[in-house]
């Protein structure tokens, strides 16, 4: 069946390669050679044969040109059944381009995915924005912390900050790059730094500017901690240093010839002075262990002989308060990867706290054992452990203050601390050799019965 539509185009190629034989048909009339009539006739036949031949190759192109058509606008269709070779080879090629070019769109595609993971994988929120301060994409850190709805959106209905739009609006009107500082109040306030940077090209989607925020909440707090660290190392030492400067003066002025108040003074001046002494070796003990926390210990550790002697070393102060420190070790207890002089100091700090913390006339009992009872990420890096625990009955320690008990200077009860000759010290230092030992520190305490502090360490091959 032929379409009007191939007819159409079918009549004047029909009429231009009939053209030349109706010519010769009308010149051999002219020229009386042929009647009219049979020339008549021989023209209508050629028209005729020659739309026949030519029928088959115009509904093949016509196919092929709609086939493409349809590639185009992306349908996915059946290439056409064609009649003629000449125009399936134009098909063939045509299917061939057809299947290089798909290849070439999976490949994009591919690619295309692989850059919006990337994206979305780094860690800090990163927004593109185009000249007219709309986000046109942002990744999931900058989803996750300000909201799912961003593209398409002035970044005010994201970030009400004024710094860092003021910080936009510079780069949009040309300036090289901006840097804010700013805070995002919440349950746990968190600081960005913001970088707001031009492109050097315009992005194919409208991108000109990219606004990267750089969590540096950790960062803030180190440095809080450090100003803290050093502030209150400073007014632990001038405290018994100011009371030392006044008991001297003390001693030269009116108390000078005053033999009894010189006795007094001279006990308390010892105490002032040991408090400093104290500090200071607790001081330079945890920046020593601090240097070296990232290098695990190479020696071996004997921690059932250790805890004897630390014991023993222990015992005229548990007899000041009628105390007794209980031993239960294990009969065979593997020793650890360790260095015997830091881990003495962990035992010795949790027996001289619960000797101090622990009520006058208990037993402090500290038990240990091999254990396979053990949180799951401490188990998966380090293999079996022993448990050392060291329990007291005292007062105990209330719940909001067990996440902050190993800071440096944090004490409960700073007063009493200090009356009973504590530095603030003992368990930073606790904390600081157990992460050197790659051990773990679990604190449990019931206020009003007493604490049981365990400290797990990995078992030498
Ligand atoms: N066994 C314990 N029972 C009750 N409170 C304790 C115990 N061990 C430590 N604490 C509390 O933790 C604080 C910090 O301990 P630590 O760092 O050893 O400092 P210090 O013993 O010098 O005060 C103590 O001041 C005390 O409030
Ligand atoms: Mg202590």
């Amino acid at each position: 069946m032929t379409s009007p539509n191939i007819t159409r185009r079918l009549l004047p190629v029909v009429a231009a390669l009939s053209a030349p034989a109706l010519i010769v048909f009308v010149i051999l009339v002219a020229a009386g050679k042929i009647d009219p009539w049979p020339a008549l006739l021989g023209a209508a036949a050629t028209l005729l044969l020659t739309a026949l031949l030519l029928r088959p190759y115009m509904a093949d192109v016509a196919a092929v040109a709609r086939y493409a058509r349809e590639l185009g606008r992306g349908e996915e269709v059946a290439a056409p059944r064609l009649s003629t070779e000449v125009t399936a080879d134009i098909l063939s090629a045509l299917c061939q381009f057809r299947r290089a070019w798909r290849l070439q769109g999976e490949e994009m595609a591919s690619l295309i995915g692989f850059h919006e993971t990337l994206f979305d994988s780094l860690p800090s929120p990163l927004f593109l924005l185009n000249a007219q301060r709309r986000i046109v994409r942002s990744n999931l850190a900058a989803r996750n912390t300000f909201g799912r709805q961003q593209q398409g959106r002035d970044l005010a209905a994201v970030m009400r900050n004024p710094d860092i739009l003021d910080a936009a609006d510079r780069v949009l009107l040309g300036a090289a790059g901006v840097q804010v500082d700013f805070g995002i109040p919440g349950p746990v306030e968190r600081e960005f730094r913001a970088m707001v940077e031009p492109l050097p090209h315009i992005g194919i989607d409208g991108t000109v500017a990219v606004l990267w925020l750089h969590d540096v909440t950790a960062l803030k707090q180190i440095e809080q901690m450090r100003a803290d660290f050093v502030a209150n190392a400073s007014h632990e030492l001038r405290t018994p240093l100011a009371a030392l400067l006044g008991f001297i003066e003390t001693l030269q002025g009116p108390a000078h010839d005053d033999a009894e108040a010189r006795e007094r003074f001279l006990a308390i001046m010892y105490e002032q002075a040991s408090r400093m002494t104290r500090l200071v070796t607790d001081l330079l003990n945890l920046s020593r262990i601090e240097l070296h926390e990232h290098l695990r210990p190479a020696g071996r550790a004997d921690v059932a002989a250790l805890l004897r002697r630390v014991a023993t070393g222990l015992e005229l102060q548990a007899g000041r308060r009628k105390m007794r420190i209980e031993l239960d070790l294990a009969e065979t207890l593997p020793a650890v990867i360790g260095e015997e002089d830091e881990l003495a100091q962990i035992f010795q700090n949790l027996l001289d706290n619960a000797l101090k913390y622990g009520r006058e006339g208990t037993a402090i009992e500290v038990t240990g054992r091999l254990t396979n009872d053990l949180p799951p990420s401490f188990a998966e890096r380090n293999g079996p452990a022993i448990a050392i625990a060291v329990k007291d009955r005292g007062e105990g320690i209330a719940r909001e203050h067990l996440p902050r008990l190993t800071e440096r200077f944090f004490r409960v009860d700073t007063a009493r601390s200090r009356r009973l000759g504590g530095t603030g010290l003992g368990l930073a230092i606790v904390k600081h050799v157990v992460n050197r030992h790659r051990g773990l520190l679990t604190i449990d305490s019931v206020p009003g019965e007493g604490s049981t502090f365990t400290v797990y360490l990995p078992v030498a091959a």
